[in-house]
Order: structure tokens, then sequence, then C-alpha cells
């Protein structure tokens, strides 16, 4: 009987601030041949989405926290090694819920959908054709309702949402400003995406900074990172403006949330549309997405950038690199 070695991280306890090993548990156990109906995939690259920070804990939210001694919840990219259900083979490429696992065993009929290895690289099934690059499109397009000619602002300009955020604006005809931690990254938001400028929020002076890079206002703030940027950015909408809450990084880790923010008055004279969404709404829509983006992705007017950090055993270090923000564009595992 051939078995598998799956290699797991468990959820160990809730997380007090930022992740720590300590958290988690690492274990190997062997997995028996898929039983009828079962598949097994071996993960090849697992994704490490800020989200997975806001799963840990014990709170209630648009999926329900992932339970103590659980395997932690993740999502990846892997091969069929063993099948035992119709329309999978060995070999087979698929996006799994996969967990943080080497190997991740299903019986669920649409928990694995196949992806073709020779129309784009299997990862940016994780980036700019998956959630993130779906993310940029329902938010800018649907709920930040952008028209030619408007000023868009995003925040975590140089992630794997922002950077998409930022370069459909620019195909949509819009000004595009960025945000984003340190002066390299800036750089490559207007010399490599082609944003028109770039704010970099370590810097000193950020406020004044956003505001000349946007001499005609906001129309459109895409926010990944809420607190002071936020704010910051509250204070240059254009009337009837929208905002579409994408996420609030700079927060996740947070043990006491801040108040604020203050410039949230002007939504009212300004007659602002704030609204959150979850990209799993446009659930039904990703169709009409998912080749668009392909094609702008193959034909590099959607420019896409990837850290992956080699060793599922390396997980809590990488994940720290979400919030520390030392990678660019997509991060993710290779397992
Ligand atoms: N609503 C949805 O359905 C949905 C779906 C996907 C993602 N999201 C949200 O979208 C946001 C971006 O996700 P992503 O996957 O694209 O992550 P990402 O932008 O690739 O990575 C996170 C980035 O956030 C920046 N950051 C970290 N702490 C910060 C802080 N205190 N202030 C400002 N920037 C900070 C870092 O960049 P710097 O080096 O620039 O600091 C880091 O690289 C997250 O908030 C996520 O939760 C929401």
């Amino acid at each position: 009987m051939t078995t598998h070695t799956n290699r797991r991280w468990l959820l160990a306890r809730r997380p007090k601030g930022p992740v720590t090993e300590e958290d988690f548990t690492f274990d190997t156990v062997e997995e028996d041949p898929p039983a009828e109906g079962e598949v097994l995939v071996a993960m090849r690259y697992i994704s490490l989405d800020p989200a997975m920070r806001g799963w840990m804990n014990d709170a209630p939210s648009y999926v329900p926290p992932v339970k103590l001694g659980a395997v932690m919840r993740a999502y990846g990219v892997g091969q069929v090694v063993a099948s035992n259900a119709p329309g999978f083979a060995e070999g087979d490429w698929v996006t799994a819920p996969s967990g943080l696992q080497s190997i991740y065993r299903t019986r669920r009929r649409g928990d694995l959908r196949k992806i073709d290895p020779e129309l784009c690289p299997t990862t940016w099934h994780l980036g700019v054709v998956g959630m993130p690059g779906l993310t940029a499109y329902f938010g800018l397009f649907d709920v930040g309702q952008l028209e030619e000619g408007e000023t868009v602002l995003v925040t975590g300009a140089a992630g794997a949402v922002g950077s998409v955020v930022g370069q459909l604006a620019g195909i949509a005809g819009a000004r595009v400003v960025g945000v984003a931690g340190g002066p390299d990254k800036c750089r490559f938001l207007t010399e490599t995406l082609g944003f028109d400028a770039a704010v970099d929020y370590k810097a000193d002076g950020v406020q004044e900074a956003l505001a000349a890079a946007c001499p005609d206002g906001i129309d459109v703030f895409f926010d990944n990172v809420g607190g002071p940027l936020l704010e910051a950015g509250l204070w240059l909408m254009n009337d009837h403006g929208r905002v579409p809450l994408c996420g609030a990084i700079s927060q996740y880790n947070a043990t006491a949330l801040p108040p604020g923010p203050r410039s949230l008055l002007l939504a009212i004279p300004r007659r602002l549309r704030i609204e959150g969404f979850i990209v799993m709404d446009y659930a039904e829509r990703y169709g009409e997405a998912v080749p668009r983006l392909a094609t702008w992705a193959r034909e590099g007017r959607i420019q896409t950038r990837e850290t992956i950090v080699p060793g599922l055993e390396n997980f809590p270090a990488a994940f720290a690199r979400l919030f520390s923000g030392d990678k660019l564009g997509k991060l993710m595992l290779g397992v």
C-alpha cells in the first residue's frame, strides 16, 4: 500500500498580537490511499493571506474561526497524486481549500478546480487570476464604480491586491496613486507598474504628500490597510467619492483597536459611499473576471510579482512578512 507523508500545521492556541511559532503544532501523518470517491492532492504552493490572521481568532466573521487542533485554513495549488474519483487523474493541477498541509484529501465535489498549467503559471491562480486579482477587480469596478478620468488612491499598493487594483485603474483610464512602505516599493509602483504617483507612508509628512499626489482630490479610495492611512485618505475625498473597504491589515494584530478615523464626519457633506465587501460575494461572476485578468497579465498590462518562501515548515516566519512588508507582490509558501 502506497502511503503519502502529510506535513501539517495545526492551530494550537489563539494568537495574541503577532503570530508566533508556539501558536501552532507541526506534525506528520501517513495518508492511506484514497477511498472510493476520494482524491489526494500534493500541494505545491500555499497562499499566505492577511485574512488568515482573522480566522485564528475566536470571533464571529464571514467564515467560522479555525478550531483549535485543526489544520490551519489556507488555499493553494497542487497536483493530484492519487485518485479514486471520476474526473480526476494523477498529475492534474488543481486549486484547493487545502489548509496548511502538504497532502489534501477530499471527497467533496466542487472543492477542487482544475487548472491548465499551459495557460499561465500555476502560481497566478493564487494571485492575479486568483482571489487577490478577483478582489481587486470587483472591489474597484463594482464597489468602487470607477469612471475614466477619475483619481484612485490605493493603500497596500505593492501587495497582491493593491498592485492589481492600481494597474486595473490605469487600464480603465484613471489617475492612480499608490501608498506603500519605503522608497524601493514606491519606485516599483511608478517605474514598473506605471502608477502616476506613489507615497511612502513610512516617511514623514504623509498627509501633505498625499495631498500633493492627488491635486484634484480622490474619487475612489481602495483601502487595504485601515487606521491612520484610512483617516488620511478620507480627508481628500471628492463629493460622491466611493471607498471600497477591502482590508485593515494595520489592525489585524492589534490587541486593542485604535479610535477613529476622525475624518469620517466628512462622509456626510461629501456624500461618500463607504462600503465593505468580501470577494466571495462575487463567486458567481468569477467567470467574467478571470479571462480578462489572465489576458491582461499575459499581455504584460498587469505586471505580477511573487515572493515564494520555500518550505512548508517556514510558515510562521513567512506569515510575519505580510505584516513587516518584507516581500513584494503575492506572498506564498513553496511546499
Ligand atoms: N475583502 C476581501 O474580500 C479581501 C480579499 C483579499 C484580501 N483582502 C485584504 O486586502 C488587504 C491586502 O491583502 P493582500 O493579500 O494583497 O496582502 P499584501 O498587500 O500582499 O500584503 C500585505 C501588505 O500590507 C502592508 N502593510 C502591513 N502592515 C501595514 C500597516 N500597518 N500599514 C500599512 N501597510 C501595511 C505591507 O506592505 P508595505 O511594505 O507597503 O507596508 C504588506 O506587504 C488585506 O487587508 C487583506 O485582508 C480582502
